[in-house]
């Protein structure tokens, strides 16, 4: 019998690319957010060596360049196991989007097998692995609310916000995220002539704001706890009024923003239409996640995204409804 587990997805609430490190990655800060979205992937161990990938999508690569291979491979060496590892993906999510689907899927067969061995990791070593594989990829092993730092890989759990009705739109774009930041890199090199969002030159000044801009929420987040004296988690935003209630617009209020808007919207004016449906239908929040081109908006009611999923589908872009989910719901529904 395979062991089945939920590969859920996962959206970017704001990403400031820093400075082009020497390891040829960016140095990254962001807000991750896992949502209800998912694929399946299942596991089984037999007799004999290998891994095998089966998918029926013929986008997903069923080589060892596949996330799940990769990690996989890593995972039976670290858990010290022998035997055949046969993995099924089952895609529900677009295969190239923003979502962190392969990264989620990753994730999923490691935890898979681990369950199909009744062996375990330390969660550092899984978190190591995890890192190797893709800067992605440890964010799945946190979930809810997850502050993500160094080149993306370095995961922190912050205060979880609360589900909140989502849409999230996957126009048929592919968006080169390697091309994307070589894109940021050149828009930072033509110096802050070219947008105002530019003016502060240095790399590091940008990053250092982040961290303010996130510490003041989180204080925020902790002192309305205490002044409320409950826990803003599980708390529907659509009920809120005071600050406690509205923890998603204080972070939005913050001026989080995704960084790749500024080169992928002008080589792809669709899904800055994408977002703008989003926003005059209603979103409290909308933005590219990662570099795209999945589109999404956060919403104060179900009815409000399942209506604002209706009229995009009306132009021609697929949309889903769907929520996002708290670590709690996560960890729950990864294993149902
Ligand atoms: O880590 P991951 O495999 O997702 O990265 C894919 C590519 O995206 C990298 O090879 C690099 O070109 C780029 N990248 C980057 N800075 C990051 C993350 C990714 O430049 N923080």
């Amino acid at each position: 019998m395979p062991t089945n587990v939920r590969s859920f997805a996962k959206i970017n609430l704001g990403l400031r690319i820093g400075a082009l490190r020497p390891d040829g990655f960016h140095e990254l800060r962001t807000v991750y957010q896992t949502i209800a979205l998912h694929d399946v992937i299942r596991v089984s161990v037999g007799r004999g060596s290998g891994i095998e990938i089966r998918c029926d999508d013929s986008r997903v690569p069923t080589d060892e360049s596949n996330t799940c291979y990769r990690i996989v491979e890593r995972a039976m060496v670290e858990l010290n196991a022998t035997g055949r590892v046969m993995i099924e993906i089952e895609k529900r999510l677009p295969v190239q989007g923003g979502l962190g689907g392969a990264s989620g899927n990753a994730v999923a067969a490691v935890l898979a097998l681990e369950r199909a061995l009744k062996k375990e990791m330390s969660a550092p070593a899984r978190l190591r692995i995890a890192a190797e594989v893709g800067s992605d990829l440890p964010l799945f092993l946190v979930g809810g609310t997850v502050l993500g730092v160094g080149r993306g890989e370095e995961v922190y759990p912050v205060p979880d916000l609360p589900a909140i009705p989502c849409v999230v739109a996957t126009p048929e774009i592919g968006v080169s995220t390697p091309k994307a930041f070589a894109d940021w890199d050149l828009l930072v090199s033509r110096g802050p002539q070219v947008t105002d969002k530019l003016t502060r030159p240095v790399a590091s000044d940008r990053m250092s704001e982040f961290g303010r801009v996130l510490s003041a929420w989180l204080s925020s987040q902790s002192q309305s706890k205490y002044k409320s004296g409950r826990a803003l988690s599980g708390v529907p935003v659509s009920k809120g009024r005071g600050r406690a209630e509205t923890p998603l617009l204080d972070l939005v209020r913050t001026g989080i923003e995704n960084d790749f808007e500024q080169v992928v919207f002008p080589k792809y004016p669709e899904l800055r239409e994408v977002k703008r449906v989003l926003v005059s239908a209603g979103a409290v929040y909308a933005s590219l996640s990662g570099s795209g081109s999945a589109t999404y908006g956060l919403f104060a009611s179900r009815e409000a995204a399942v209506k604002a999923a209706a009229r995009l589908r009306e132009d021609g872009i697929a949309a889903t409804a769907t929520t996002t989910l708290t670590r709690q719901q996560y960890w729950k529904k990864i294993f149902d």
